[in-house]
């Protein structure tokens, strides 16, 4: 029998290592795109990607032992689908704890959502952080990615504070989100 046209093609999660920084700016700038087109400026999101999501800030986190990337690979070919970074958290919350770690990113590309892989990296990230004795993940949002809050409240986050956040020349509201481990 063929497979469904609409199934979503099967999808491996591994850690990232320093060799993968090209296809976590690929897949990063890519979601970026497909997540805010038609929100955010056309000019804001290319400055933000070529900024953000250069190559070399994933080699950073990559090179720091107190960040981890998990990549989400496609089966079949290995092209990149999704990832997820952890470090040391920098929000300005108003009860900072040194063992905060904050979840930088968490994004997959649209036809690979909406099927467990998100909630999955979140698992993941938590057990690594638990592990590394942190009692607290925080994460910035977007206050109108509708989608994101939906998923981050099914997935036990709660809503800790607030900040601006620049996205190429112009400032947008966030939530700050926080999951006690
Ligand atoms: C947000 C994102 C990471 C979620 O990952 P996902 O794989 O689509 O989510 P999952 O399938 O693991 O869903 C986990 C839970 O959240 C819920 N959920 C996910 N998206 C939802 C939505 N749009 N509305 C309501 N609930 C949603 C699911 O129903 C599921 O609940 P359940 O397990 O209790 O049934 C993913 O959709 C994504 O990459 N979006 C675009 C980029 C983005 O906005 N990233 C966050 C930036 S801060």
């Amino acid at each position: 029998m063929s497979p469904r046209p609409e199934a979503t093609p099967s999808v491996t999660v591994r850690g990232a290592t320093a060799a993968d920084a090209a296809l976590l700016a690929l897949v990063g700038q890519a979601t970026f795109l497909e997540s805010y087109a038609g929100t955010l400026g056309g000019a804001d999101i290319l400055a933000h990607c070529q900024g953000q999501h250069a190559p070399a800030v994933y080699a950073a986190w990559l090179a720091d032992p107190r960040s981890r990337c998990w990549l989400a690979q496609a089966a079949h070919g290995g092209a990149p689908v999704g990832y997820l970074v952890l470090a040391p958290a920098a929000v300005p919350v108003p009860d900072p704890d040194p063992t905060d770690l904050e979840i930088k990113r968490v994004y997959l590309l649209h036809r690979f959502q909406g099927v467990g892989l998100g909630r999955q990296l979140i698992d993941v990230a938590a057990e690594q952080a638990r592990q590394a004795g942190s009692r607290r993940l925080l994460l910035g949002v977007y206050s109108q990615n509708h989608a994101a809050l939906a998923f981050y409240a099914r997935t036990g986050f709660q809503r800790v504070g607030e900040r601006t956040f620049r996205v190429g020349n112009s400032d947008y509201f966030d939530y700050l989100l926080g999951l006690a481990l």
